[in-house]
């Protein structure tokens, strides 16, 4: 339970951890029968940290069909990003330069494009239309045999937008190109199948699914090309020193039997976003939702309201309790607009009035109709301060 009058509604920042994972865990660490010994110790306080990294590896494996020799577990999904990204150039660059990268990828992957670019690597970005639809004409005329690796996003953190994967590992297979998938977003969210969409690495993390902070598991198909991103100790089969988050795990191992719920939980989060996003657009002129015609995330809402910046959005719904997000820049304190809704040929007006909203598991009607009463009178304030402001300087 959050405390009363706290409403979180940024779901694809981060998630609460589930409730029934903080009551285990906070019996086991009043009982201090947490596993917090070194699991690669060869005495009795390895055991259990152990065991636990055993089984979460065996359950990942079975869940994502993939062997349990491919999974690589690390702190998170931009060190993941980064590990294959950096992988594929340190190992191919000399015979195979080039990259083929979304526009709209998380900044762990842009980011490091932009350093590979410095050491020249030549990265060919694949533009989306303004509903997030990846141009695949792009991929089928820029990929070649030079071509290392493609990397996309099975699903947009800011607009929920989803990337057709299997498709495109099958153009990619044709040039006997790499694929690399950052499954961040559509973990819990979409079925997963590693086997079938042939792909050679994929992200994952722990705390965008009910889990707590600090663990990530990489896919890396066998004999996919690899390099330590973090040398060390022989953790991960000597592919990922430093010693491993026992306790995120712990918790991503509890959340996993999650998976098989997927249709049930998507269906109660789908209703509630629909409702949100139907009810938005009777109630208050020039709003749009972005890439609403395009397969989404069932809890993900993008919106443009126009004539309202979205940081004030963002702030006056913060004093009312309101967790939201304005798009991936803000987060980082930027005042840029989001370069996700610039790529996908949104004005810079519109990406600065936009809003995300992303609901989970534990969002309920009534805190929807609440938010929305709340939304609608701030966004009406907003507008008759800015038209008030414009009439004043005539
Ligand atoms: C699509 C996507 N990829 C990667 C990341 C980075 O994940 P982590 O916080 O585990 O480093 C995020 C987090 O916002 C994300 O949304």
């Amino acid at each position: 339970m959050l405390r009363p009058g706290f409403v979180y509604l940024d779901h694809n920042a981060t998630t609460r951890p589930q409730a029934s994972l903080l009551t285990e865990l906070s019996s086991v660490l009043v009982r201090d029968q947490w596993p917090w010994g070194n699991p690669s110790s060869v005495h009795w306080a390895s055991r259990e940290p152990k065991n636990i990294l055993r089984e979460s590896r065996k359950l990942f494996s079975e869940k994502f069909n993939c062997h349990p020799t491919e999974v690589i577990f690390n702190s998170g999904a931009s060190e993941g990003n980064n590990t294959v990204l950096k992988s594929v150039w340190s190992i191919l660059g000399e015979t195979k330069n080039e990259f083929l990268v979304s526009h709209v990828e998380h900044p762990s992957v842009i980011k490091t494009m932009h350093y590979l670019e410095s050491l020249g690597a030549i990265v060919k970005w694949i533009p989306v239309n303004r509903e997030g639809q990846i141009d695949l004409d792009f991929i089928h005329k820029n990929i070649s045999d030079r071509t290392a690796l493609v990397s996309v996003m099975f699903a947009n953190n800011e607009t929920g937008t989803l990337f057709p994967v299997l498709e495109i590992s099958k153009i990619a297979k044709k040039y006997n190109t790499l694929m690399h998938v950052d499954c961040v977003q559509a973990l819990g969210k979409e079925k997963i199948d590693l086997k079938s969409l042939g792909i050679d690495y994929a992200t994952f993390s722990a705390h965008k699914f009910y889990g707590l902070k600090g663990c990530g598991v990489l896919f890396v198909r066998k004999s996919a090309p690899y390099i330590n991103l973090i040398h060390g100790g022989g953790q991960e089969r000597g592919r990922r020193g430093g010693t491993e988050n026992i306790l995120s795990l712990w918790s991503l191992q509890k959340m996993l039997p999650e998976l098989d719920n997927i249709e049930k939980n998507n269906e109660t989060v789908k209703n509630l976003r629909d409702y949100f996003e139907e009810q938005i657009q009777t109630r208050v002129h020039g709003v749009s939702i972005t890439a609403q015609k395009s397969k989404r995330l069932v809890n993900t809402s993008s919106l443009v309201i126009s004539g309202v910046d979205g940081e004030t959005l963002l702030m006056s719904l913060d004093l009312k309790g309101y967790a939201v997000s304005t798009g991936a820049a803000c987060s980082s304190g930027s005042p840029e607009p989001s370069p996700v809704l610039l790529a996908m040929g949104l004005t810079r007006e519109e990406a600065q009035s936009s809003l995300r909203v992303s609901l989970g598991w534990g969002n309920t009607q009534v805190e929807i109709n609440n938010f929305l009463d709340v939304l609608v009178e701030v966004i009406e304030r907003i507008r008759s301060i800015s038209e008030s402001d414009k009439v004043a300087h005539v």
